[in-house]
């Protein structure tokens, strides 16, 4: 089973548009998808999840579409906290939260305090964030010590740049899955998927279920995976 599941939460517009309703209501049946995968997951031992729920360039989408996310984004926190609550899931929101609202940075700093003594699943919600905002922050807090004398430029290495990433305490995914059929990353976690497998499927977000995430968890089980080594000797460490 995978420690740590990343997961691009993709196809809601579609799925409404097949069904002739506005793109809304696709992001509205998006969220009890959420729900159910946070459930599963939790269920099958999954220590944290993170899913992609905005990224840094859907601020491009028309207006009225942003609106109603960031209205949604707020509802279904507010209605959800304390579901989150009782089943032991701490809230982590990761991004650069200070372009949103002020009334929904409280929901968010209010809401990731109230779980923040759950030891069950870690959730992660990455909203209006983007890999490559990450690594710039990163580098940009380097870049500071350097410039107050409180780091050496030959002291920065993998481990140092990783540190300052957005949530440096928990291992790097062990398994990406991108429903909606794009085969692509879109600026999700760049630096932290180097040596996570990934799996695609076509199913639309709102259409994910329980089914899809088995066989993504069983696919993920018939990996080999090698970090850079031969396969003899990876089947030597086990
Ligand atoms: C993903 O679904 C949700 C967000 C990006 C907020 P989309 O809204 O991208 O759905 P499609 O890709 O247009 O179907
Ligand atoms: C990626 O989906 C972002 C989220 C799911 C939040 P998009 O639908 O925005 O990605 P592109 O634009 O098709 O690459
Ligand atoms: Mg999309």
């Amino acid at each position: 089973m995978p420690t740590h599941v990343a997961i691009i939460m993709d196809g809601n517009g579609r799925w409404a548009q097949n069904r002739g309703k506005p793109r809304h209501a696709g992001h509205r049946a998006g969220v009890e998808t959420v729900r159910e995968v946070m459930e599963i997951c939790g269920r099958q031992g999954v220590r944290i999840l993170t899913l992609f729920a905005f990224s840094s360039e859907n601020w491009r989408r028309p207006k009225k579409e942003v609106k109603m996310l960031m209205e949604l984004f707020f509802t279904a926190l507010n209605r959800e906290v304390r579901r989150l609550k009782k089943r032991n899931v701490r809230l982590r929101v990761i991004g650069d939260t200070s372009a949103f609202s002020s009334k929904l940075q409280k929901l968010i700093a209010e809401s990731e305090r109230i779980t923040r003594d759950n030891d069950g699943l870690l959730l992660q919600i990455a909203a209006n964030y983007g890999g490559r905002w990450d690594m710039t922050q990163a580098a940009r807090k380097l870049a500071e010590q350097v410039a107050a004398g409180e780091l050496q430029p030959e002291k920065i290495s993998e481990e140092t740049l990783a540190a300052r990433l957005s949530f440096p305490d928990v291992p790097d995914p062990d398994l990406f899955i991108r429903t909606g059929g794009e085969m692509r990353i879109s600026n999700f976690l760049l630096w932290q998927l180097a040596y996570t497998e990934l799996w695609f499927c076509d199913t639309l977000w709102p259409d994910f279920g329980e089914k899809e995430l088995l066989q993504a968890f069983a696919d993920y089980s018939r990996r080999q995976r090698r970090f850079g080594k031969i396969a003899e000797q990876v089947e030597g460490e086990c």
